[in-house]
């Protein structure tokens, strides 16, 4: 892919990763990604934003051709897929420096043994003139490393965040056309690498919405030229109130569990309460992390083996319990077949939810009626926590 022009002097570069389908051998990438670096050219000086996944260096260093001379390369995170290919830039721009907030000077010598001689770090509100263009720097740490900042092209109103409002999008346009698929893939990258930070998250938010931005240019994902379109998503995602939402994740081995399951949907869509309801065997976990999002209440639905929770349904929880979303409400309904300790477990799994547990709904085998009628108190249960909190849908 050829370098974009975004303003006079201000270029898009980097790759587009399409066949990548997973990151950090964890996340699931159903859309690929892609790597996003900026080239500013001040009437003085010249800076790279970020650089890319050291898979792709080639693709860089075949766009920087034509670029003659690098001032500065500004690492705004140190992570590998945006930090990964910056050796190769300092190689090739023997006077180039590398700027990075002072937590993310350690982190680059650490990580990709840049040399301490070729670093400069920058305060909060530390300004860097090009000439004729003035880059700010903004430390908005947590989202999702500690060392992470943005930056802000003064004279063009452009806010360069890194991972702080990306999309894991591959994609040929450099702009958002289509709002449904990216407000999904970032919601998706949200749920998955910014949830567990969301308080401070508000803080950053508030701290880089002071400046007036005509686009958000984040490092995965097309570039908002309607900032308003994420900052709104952004407010919603992070703030305190849930919405009267559920969501199930569950594992039946011989389909008791997936009757209850069942029951339990109907008896709370009839309540007008949203579910989510994901098959572990089957469900793409990004889908989990996007629906625990807005969710208010969890219910676990598990058999059991060996007296515990089935072993997708402890991953399932440990992930919900370390992604930290807004939950406040807990329960766990399933089969067993002679003992079961799932709900001990399932609660200790998930002790940094802090949840209020309502009463689960085990059954020894295949459920009977008043099985049904307590899975029917439980949506009714639900139901009433959701209006006296004021979730809405
Ligand atoms: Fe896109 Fe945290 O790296």
């Amino acid at each position: 892919m050829k370098t974009r022009r975004i303003r006079e002097g201000v270029r898009w570069m980097g790759a587009v990763d399409w066949d990548r389908r997973l990151f950090d051998s964890l996340i699931p990438l159903p859309d690929g990604t892609s790597y996003n670096a900026y080239l500013i050219e001040g009437s003085e000086k010249t800076v790279l934003l970020d650089a890319v996944d050291p898979t792709m260096t080639d693709v860089l260093m075949f766009q920087l051709e034509d670029v003659p001379r690098i001032d500065y390369v500004v690492a705004q995170h140190a992570e590998q897929d945006h930090a990964g290919s910056i050796p190769e830039v300092l190689e090739k721009y023997q006077d180039a420096h590398v700027i990075s907030t002072p937590r993310g000077k350690g982190m680059l010598i650490d990580l990709l043994c840049i040399d301490e001689g070729r670093m400069i770090t920058v305060e909060d509100g530390e300004t860097l003139s090009l000439g004729d263009r003035t880059l700010e720097f903004i430390h908005t740490p947590w989202v999702h490393w500690p060392e992470t900042m943005s930056s802000y092209l003064e004279e063009e109103r452009l806010l360069f965040t890194c991972d702080f409002f990306g999309s894991h999008l591959a994609t040929t346009d450099l702009y958002v056309t289509e709002e449904w698929r990216v407000y999904e893939a970032a919601k998706r990258y949200y749920a998955e690498i910014m949830m567990p930070f969301r308080r401070v998250i508000q803080k950053n938010l508030d701290k880089v919405t002071q400046r007036e931005i005509e686009m958000i240019a984040p490092s995965h994902g097309p570039i908002y030229d309607q900032p308003a379109f994420i900052i709104d998503a952004y407010r919603d995602w992070v703030s305190e109130e849930p919405k009267s939402e559920v969501v199930l994740p569950y594992v039946s081995m011989h389909g008791s569990t997936e009757k209850m399951v069942e029951y339990l949907v109907s008896a709370l869509a009839q309540h007008g309460v949203k579910v989510h309801q994901f098959d572990l065997t089957v469900t793409d976990i990004g889908k989990l992390a996007i629906a625990l999002v807005d969710a208010a209440t969890i219910v676990v639905g598990t058999p059991t083996v060996h007296v515990g929770p089935h072993p997708l349904v402890v991953y399932a929880s440990h992930l919900a319990n370390i992604l930290r979303p807004k939950l406040k409400f807990g329960s766990v309904i399933g089969s067993y077949g002679w003992s079961t300790r799932a709900v001990e477990q399932i609660a200790d799994l998930t002790s940094n939810l802090k949840l209020e547990f309502l009463d689960p709904v085990l059954c020894e085998g295949y459920p009977r009626e008043e099985d049904f009628r307590a899975l029917d108190a439980l949506a009714d249960d639900i139901a009433k926590k959701h209006q006296e909190h004021g979730f809405s849908g």
